[in-house]
């Protein structure tokens, strides 16, 4: 990969104009009028809102044409770039021979023995629907398995939308003393919220203490090994392992994020730390619905709806949807360009070089920001000093994070919310022209703020 020198970089703030069709126009309008949530564009600046009309490889463009280098990736599901030919192919073979049928079928069961074969922690395999899903089945198994109820979260950790994960996650602005939780959403029962027990990401004696002192009232501790973008200090997550492993209290991995994207073993193969059962989502399935609970036998096996006619405790997690053939074929189609050599050393070198990047694009703006965790994903904080945790994290000025998103949708940069997602789609020229548009940003926004 080849890089200019940065001061020989065209920096103008002069971004074109956002031109609109009148019919992108009718369909944000409507958009707007119909869903709560409008468009869902993560921009703050009206005119930026946009609907989509395609995508590929690593380029969107909205519904006028206008064509953005893509960091959001549909908040994390193309690895491998939008509409990539494996997951079109197996789209097109697999719904000649019918859609959803309920019971099993080959691409599940390929599926189901990819997992085994890839993820350490994985000795049986449950199909669902979204990440969502596969932490609300992951945390109802431990709670049978330990014939207990309350759950161990970590402060910022996002483990989806259901109502024991909405607790004390990154949109938390309060801050209580550990382990109480706050519900992120109204209409969540009052009672839940003394349910989950919240401790502090990379901060090993206070989880040692919280877990000492409630341990035989918890099912379980579900943590991000890579917590949002921030990695874990060295021996993080082993002391969790360890202090878990004492108690018999499962120890879940959320890796809905950091699962195939940080390698096909995930982020548990990477730190060599191995949890008894795991949620897996986004980039398993190129943008196909599907979420993957997998874990210990013993644990799992409590999901056999046998158990229920033995009378014996039992957790019920299925669906409609749950292994229908076209998530877990496209699944499939995805883990097999995964496991071509050279694709995860793609995403790390273009990851690299973007993080790179954006750093000497802060020390050339000026401005106080640092950039937080790995090649895959990654993320900029405008804060002093680097932040590791949610506390930490608080001390970002996130309307410099806001301001910066959209100063960078208008160099026809698109990033989510919270993070740069990497594909191995993403190209040469694509990371030259990202780092281009991280100077015009920081520099726009330095001028802005000084
Ligand atoms: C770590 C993590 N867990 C769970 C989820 C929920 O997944 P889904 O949106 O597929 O329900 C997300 C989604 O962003 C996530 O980042």
């Amino acid at each position: 990969m080849t890089t200019r020198a940065r001061d020989e970089r065209p920096l103008t703030d002069k971004a074109p104009a956002i031109q609109r069709t009148r019919e992108e126009q009718r369909l944000i309008e409507e958009a707007e009028r119909i869903f709560p949530t409008g468009t869902r564009c993560l921009t703050f600046d009206g005119e930026l809102n946009f609907c989509v009309g395609k995508a590929k490889g690593s380029h969107i463009w909205d519904a006028s044409g206008n064509e953005y280098i893509d960091y959001l990736l549909g908040s994390g599901p193309h690895l491998l770039g939008h509409a990539h030919p494996a997951v079109l192919d197996a789209l097109e073979t697999i719904s000649k021979n019918g859609t959803s049928f309920l019971i099993i079928n080959e691409n599940a069961v390929d599926l189901g023995k990819k997992i085994i074969e890839h993820v350490p922690c994985a000795e049986m395999v449950s199909l669902h629907n979204s990440g969502s899903e596969a932490t609300f089945f992951a945390l109802r198994l431990a709670r049978v398995y330990r014939k207990r109820d309350k759950i161990l979260k970590f402060e910022g950790a996002y483990h989806g939308m259901h109502d024991y994960a909405l607790m004390s996650n990154q949109w938390t602005m309060g801050t209580p003393p550990f382990p109480s939780a706050i519900p992120n959403s109204h209409g969540i029962p009052g009672v839940l919220k003394d349910q989950v027990l919240i401790a502090p990401f990379n901060d090993l004696q206070t989880v040692a203490e919280i877990i000492a002192k409630h341990h035989d009232e918890l099912a379980g501790v579900i943590l991000e090994p890579v917590q949002r973008t921030f990695t874990p200090r060295p021996g993080f997550l082993e002391g969790v392992r360890e202090i878990t492993a004492n108690y018999d209290i499962p120890l879940i991995f959320d890796e809905v994020v950091t699962g195939f994207r940080m390698g096909l073993g995930g982020a548990q193969e990477a730190y060599g730390v191995t949890p008894d059962l795991c949620a897996l989502g986004k980039a398993i399935s190129g943008g196909l619905p599907l979420g993957v609970l997998c874990g210990r036998e013993d644990i799992m096996a409590i999901a056999n709806p046998r158990r229920r006619l033995q009378m014996l405790p039992y957790s019920m997690q299925t669906g409609t949807f749950s292994s229908n053939p076209l998530s877990t074929g496209v699944a499939c189609a995805v883990i097999a360009e995964l496991e071509r050599p050279g694709v995860y050393e793609r995403i790390e070198e273009v990851g690299t070089e973007l993080m790179a990047g954006l750093a000497e694009a802060i020390a050339h703006s000026g401005i106080e920001a640092s950039v937080t965790g790995i090649p895959s994903v990654f993320e900029i904080w405008f804060t002093e000093s680097k932040p590791f945790d949610h506390r930490s994290a608080k001390q970002s000025d996130f309307y410099k994070n806001i301001r910066f998103s959209d100063l960078l949708l208008r160099q026809g940069v698109l990033k989510a919310a919270e993070k740069f997602f990497v594909s191995a789609a993403h190209t040469d020229e694509d990371v030259e022209k990202s780092i281009t548009a991280f100077h015009v940003a920081l520099s726009q926004l330095a001028k802005e703020v000084s």
